[in-house]
């Protein structure tokens, strides 16, 4: 990347807030609390960028923040916490269908997916609107250091069949710590790589 430098942009809650479509952009989706905005502070290298928390459904926003002065890194809002009021669900799907099949600009969508958890039903359907979107799509699991290696490879196998029923899944899984570190340069090449 050139530069490092890295800040909050905006949090965006209509189609008409998005900032302009001048450089490349990467989003992170994935269930409420499998680490999306820990994960881009990790990226990014501040601890406090994205604001993470144990509160399921805390980032309610599309959040923009830029990375190097080239792309925009964007974390989008957590799926499928219980209690939430359907009248939001309703609207954060309706903004999400928008967003990925509207901006231009949009190389590549990470889904994030739990270590402990793999791909539940909730992340099929986002990767089924993001293969009718025509957005390619990369796995990032998260938490790896939460898990044995005999039950991430377990875990790995669900997700690689699930995501073999997916055309716009990319193949290369990544695996990440955002606590320890690990993947982390793994996944700012596979960014600046991005063209
Ligand atoms: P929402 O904004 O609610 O959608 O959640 P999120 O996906 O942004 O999750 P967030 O980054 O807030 O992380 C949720 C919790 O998981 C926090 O307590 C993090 O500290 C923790 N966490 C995130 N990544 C890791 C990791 O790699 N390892 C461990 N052990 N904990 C992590
Ligand atoms: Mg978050």
């Amino acid at each position: 990347f050139a530069g490092n430098n890295s800040e909050f942009l905006k949090g965006v809650v209509a189609m008409s807030g998005l900032p302009p479509a001048d450089r490349l952009e990467v989003c992170f989706a994935g269930r409420s609390n499998v680490g999306k905005s820990t994960l881009i502070n990790a990226l990014t290298g501040r601890t406090r960028l994205a604001r993470a928390s144990n509160t399921p459904g805390r980032t309610q926003e599309i959040n923009y923040f830029t990375l190097a002065d080239s792309h925009y890194l964007v974390d989008l809002p957590g799926y499928g916490y219980a209690n939430a009021p359907l009248a939001v669900v309703e609207k954060w799907q309706r903004l999400l269908k928008q967003y990925l099949s509207g901006r231009a600009t949009l190389r590549r969508a990470f889904v994030l997916v739990d270590s402990r958890h793999g791909i539940k039903a909730v992340d099929d359907e986002i990767m089924s609107l993001l293969d009718s979107s025509a957005v390619t799509f990369q796995v990032v699991m998260t938490k790896v250091d939460k898990v044995k290696d005999k039950d991430l490879e377990k875990v790995m196998g669900q997700v690689r069949e699930r995501l073999a029923k997916h055309p716009a899944a990319f193949p290369e899984i990544v695996l990440t710590s955002s606590e320890k570190g690990d993947g982390i340069a793994n996944l700012r090449a596979i960014i600046a790589n991005l063209a």
